[in-house]
């Protein structure tokens, strides 16, 4: 009753002072599911008391009527911060009463976002317009890897991708790309995708120059993917891939009429030695080589000096972002790939009866699904987001926030495996088996975790020398990537499904 008769005076109140009373959050205006969880996550910020499910009843589940206020200013300062221009009627109170949960909610505000669309191009926050054609033309470098192939498929399904360039190293690049993508379970529908043969060690990337320069003209966005995960190889075997970085450089420059932003995908590797735990790894170039531990990481490091140079000298913008451990699909199709360390670990543990304990320093790293880090690598790149060219800079951390507990992954992979798995024992006795197993030779896919044995022990050392988890800085990631802030654990659910792709 009191709140009806002040209503106008509240409500006059709240827009004399809005921008100071309520927080906007970013909406995700490029898919209506990721709207509807943003749209979600601004109900829970007004109605603080616990999640609303999207299909409940504000009102019925206690929202008053102040709240509704601020809910509806709360949607306006997000639909005007995402750049979406709506008038305040729009945004009333009353528009709270006529959708009152979350799916109508955010129905009704994408609405508002189709609408906007229609009539104009969207502007960030500032009101400057964005940078965006509305059909962009992606490459990728390296498309049939476990990365590359979810990135292909989920930039060919973004409605505003009008075509992506998929630069490969097979000369066979579309038959490849369907055999790959089958396996994972992804689209076979190539039909937006150009495969072309590179070498990205060569000048002009071994394409003829006609072929290179029509790429120059048409590419919006670069993302740099190929590399050879090998963490043996020292960093001057590297060097025609760190070479490739700066052909695509050349090749980004080479667009005079737009500017055409690089995607680096890096590793934590090159800041593997970080060595004060308490502060945490700020998001910002760190080119001190005796922060990466090995070749891999060294060879990541030195490129995204080579791309932070470019910027400054030639303003190419280049994003690098350093990403923790990819691990198996959420997806029921797919593999995480059994030659990667943890599938050949757990391999390796059926084959020896013994299960390690502790993953030791491995088991903190940030284990993100492959689609997960896909997912945040298209956001951060402004691909399945409407970052500016402007903000496709800097450096970026992709991983999960939530850790991974080994301890709580163990219980199912010994219900999976049954008797295969006797026991349960110590990393250090588990690395010793391995190393026994050696003398009774058998086909490394019974017993791959072999080849990897100077990693796992390197891992079991660094715990006792006391290395933990390097902390990284993350606010940017989660204020720029929808996938960031709602990423769960690895559950042994998620274990479950791979132990059942593995087929061990
Ligand atoms: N997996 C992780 O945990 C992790 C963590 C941090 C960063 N990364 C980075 O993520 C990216 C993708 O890795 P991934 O996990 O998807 O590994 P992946 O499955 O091994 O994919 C690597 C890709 O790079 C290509 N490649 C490998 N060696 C190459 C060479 N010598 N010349 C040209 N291309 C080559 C491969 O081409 P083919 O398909 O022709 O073999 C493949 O498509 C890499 O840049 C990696 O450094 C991965």
């Amino acid at each position: 009753m009191v709140e009806k008769l002040y209503a106008a005076d509240i409500e006059g109140f709240f827009d004399n002072s809005r921008d100071k009373l309520v927080i906007a959050v970013d909406l995700d205006v490029t898919s209506e599911t990721g709207f509807m969880h943003l749209v979600r996550d601004l109900v829970q910020s007004v109605f603080k008391i616990r999640q609303l499910d999207t299909e409940e009843d504000f009102f019925a589940a206690g929202l008053d009527s102040l709240q509704a206020i601020q809910l509806s200013r709360a949607l306006l300062v997000s639909l005007e911060k995402a750049g979406i221009k709506v008038s305040k009627e729009a945004a009333e109170s009353r528009v709270i009463y006529a959708h009152p949960t979350v799916t109508q909610l955010a129905a009704y505000a994408f609405s508002l976002v189709s609408a906007n669309h229609r009539q104009g191009s969207p502007t960030n926050g500032s009101g400057v317009m964005l940078d965006r054609r509305p059909y962009a033309v992606h490459s990728l470098t390296s498309t049939t890897g476990a990365l590359g192939s979810y990135l292909l498929d989920f930039t060919l399904k973004c409605s505003n991708v009008s075509k992506v360039i998929c630069f490969n190293r097979a000369v066979n690049g579309l038959e490849r790309q369907t055999v790959v993508s089958t396996s994972q379970g992804l689209s076979t529908d190539f039909s937006r995708a150009e495969f072309l043969h590179v070498n990205l060690a060569e000048p002009g990337l071994g394409l003829v120059p006609e072929v290179y320069s029509r790429l120059a003209d048409e590419v919006d966005r670069v993302i740099h993917n190929a590399w050879p995960v090998n963490f043996n190889m020292s960093v001057a075997s590297f060097e025609p891939h760190v070479r490739g970085v700066r052909h695509l450089v050349d090749f980004s420059a080479q667009a005079a009429r737009k500017t055409v932003p690089i995607t680096f995908i890096s590793t934590i590797g090159t800041i593997e030695k970080w060595t004060t735990p308490e502060v945490l790894v700020p998001k910002k170039a760190l080119p001190d080589w005796s922060l990466a531990a090995i070749g891999y990481g060294q060879s990541k490091l030195v490129s995204s000096t080579i791309l932070d140079h470019s910027t400054k000298v030639s303003g190419v913008p280049s994003v690098i972002v350093r990403i923790g451990q990819v691990v198996g699909p959420r997806g029921k199709k797919g593999k995480w790939n059994s030659q990667e360390w943890l599938p050949s670990l757990v391999r390796s543990s059926v084959y020896l009866g013994l299960l390690p304990d502790s993953l030791s320093t491995f088991s903190d790293m940030g284990w993100a699904p492959v689609e997960d880090i896909a997912n945040v690598v298209l956001e951060v790149s402004g691909v399945t987001s409407l970052w500016t060219v402007e903000e496709i800079t800097g450096y970026i951390h992709a991983f999960n926030p939530k850790v991974t507990e080994w301890s709580s992954l163990i219980p199912i992979l010994r219900e999976f495996y049954g008797e295969r798995i006797r026991e349960v024992v110590s990393l250090e006795e588990w690395i010793d088996a391995l190393d026994k197993s050696q003398v009774h030779p058998v086909g490394m896919d019974n017993n791959p975790a072999v080849k990897l044995l100077d990693t796992y022990r390197s891992a079991a050392e660094g715990a006792k020398m006391g290395f933990k988890a390097v902390p990284l800085a993350i606010t940017r990631t989660e204020s720029n990537s929808f996938t960031m802030r709602q990423m769960e654990e690895v559950s042994p659910q998620l274990m479950r499904n791979w132990c059942e792709q593995w087929q061990f």
